[in-house]
């Protein structure tokens, strides 16, 4: 079979390359590495996602993932069996507007112009405001898609992505402003090397730039993502080499000074991983939020992003004490990135009946914390999450997966239920 053949019949074909369909079920729940040259296809197994490697003349282009013909991705989630799926219907935000005060329950998404926002599936979810009353812009508003080249602003995909949430009543976290990561070639390979006061310049442009072209289009911005060290020291970016640590200070100021000019409603937020639970880092967390109050710059909340891994997510006691941290400094809280991955693919029965109780956790604290005002999740299907790229191996963190693959219908897992239980468990 040759690879375009492969590819065009996805991952349904694999039992045909492996064998029995026992054994391709075997294999595709685990990591499957497909090599191929012109002639031949070689397949190993070994973790947990389906890797499709081409060469030779007879392979064509691949650009296609298996079983879908736009997604740009080579590696497909191969989504186990689920024991279970979930049995509660009531709808996550729907679940979350029952509170007081109200909570929203959000999603992450990486549209528009990806697979995602081709997968009819997908979309149709996406759109359900039953279960979604937020959305974020995985990847659209940071600063290599809006800030393309210096001064030069693209705000196309970021309207697409408000005008699709606004045409649903949905509000939108925008993410983010100041982030070392997924900056644009000029920033991070200037003609000639920055200053501190030309990076500060660059810095206070973009955000002063984006903060008043979107307005209150945006109900909260990431002002800052991920400034600190997991021992709470300050990460080594760009902006602290060249500005030093006062660029976070700087950073507020500037989005507080765009927020008065254009008198916006929008809050201001620091966000980061690692801090959902009492240590260093929370505390590191904690001091930038009083060092911003004790020179009277705006911050209205911190974003808990909540990257949780199966068995080893903190308890609900414990992430409410964080959260009460957070708040007694007077500044809301939100869990931003909520999601929950198992270490190994395919999950256990057990640890599937444990990623249930690890969403509730995280939602049950958001629930009993008064000032905690929504829960968004990293993206809600597998097909589309960044966690087996980023750990290979991993994966099945979402509340939604695609058995047949991409362009197929969704399975809500029981972990879903856990959402609910959690926002029924408020207080
Ligand atoms: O833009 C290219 C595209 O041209 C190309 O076709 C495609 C091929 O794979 O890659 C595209 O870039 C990818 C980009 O996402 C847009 O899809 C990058 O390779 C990929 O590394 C990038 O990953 C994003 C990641 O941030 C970068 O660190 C994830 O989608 C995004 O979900 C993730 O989000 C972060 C939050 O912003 C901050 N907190 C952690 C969270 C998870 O890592």
């Amino acid at each position: 079979m040759s690879v375009r053949s492969l590819l065009t019949l996805g991952l349904a074909a694999l039992p045909a390359v492996l064998g029995s369909p026992l054994e391709a079920r075997a294999a595709a729940a685990k990591t499957t590495t497909v090599t191929a040259s012109a002639s031949t296809v070689t397949v190993t197994a070994s973790a947990s996602t389906v890797t499709v490697t081409a060469s030779g003349s007879a392979c064509g282009s691949i650009t296609s993932a298996p079983s879908s013909s736009h997604t740009t991705s080579t590696s497909v989630n191969t989504n186990p069996t689920t024991t279970e799926t979930a049995t509660q219907t009531i709808g996550f935000n729907k679940a979350a507007k029952s509170l007081s005060p109200k909570r929203y329950f959000g999603t992450a998404a990486d549209i528009p112009g990806t697979g995602e926002n081709q997968d009819p599936y997908y979309m149709a979810e996406l759109n359900n405001t039953k279960d979604f009353g937020q959305l974020t812009p995985a990847n659209i508003m940071k600063w290599y898609a809006t800030e393309p080249e210096q001064g030069v602003f693209n705000y196309t995909g970021g309207n697409d992505f408000l005008a699709l949430a606004e045409a649903n009543g949905q509000i939108v976290r925008c993410h983010n402003l100041v982030w070392y990561n997924q900056l644009p070639y000029w920033l991070t390979n200037p003609t000639t090397n920055w200053t501190a006061a030309t990076l500060t310049a660059v810095m206070e442009n973009h955000i002063t730039n984006l903060i008043e072209y979107w307005g209150d289009r945006c109900y909260a911005w990431d002002v800052v993502n991920e400034a600190l060290n997991d021992d709470g020291s300050w990460r080594e970016t760009i902006f602290y080499e060249v500005i030093g640590p006062s660029y976070f200070d700087i950073a507020y100021k500037t989005a507080q000074a765009a927020v008065k000019a254009k008198g916006l409603k929008v809050k201001l937020y620091y966000n980061d991983y690692n801090i959902e639970y009492p240590g260093n880092k929370s505390t590191a967390a904690q001091n930038l939020v009083k060092g911003l109050q004790s020179q009277k710059i705006k911050i209205d909340g911190v974003g808990l992003q909540s990257h949780f891994i199966i068995g080893e997510t903190p308890s609900q006691a414990t992430q409410e004490s964080n959260m009460a941290a957070f708040t007694g400094l007077g500044v809301d809280v939100a869990v931003t990135e909520l999601d929950v991955r198992s270490p190994n693919l395919p999950p256990t029965a057990a640890q599937e009946t444990q990623q249930k109780a690890d969403y509730q956790s995280t939602v049950g604290a958001c629930a009993n914390t008064q000032r905690c005002v929504g829960v968004t999740v990293w993206d809600f299907d597998d097909t589309y999450s960044w966690i087996p790229s980023t750990f290979p191996g991993q994966g099945y963190g979402d509340l939604f997966f695609q058995p047949g693959g991409p362009d197929t219908p969704l399975v809500k897992k029981v972990a879903a239920d856990g959402v609910i239980a959690g926002w029924e468990s408020g207080t």
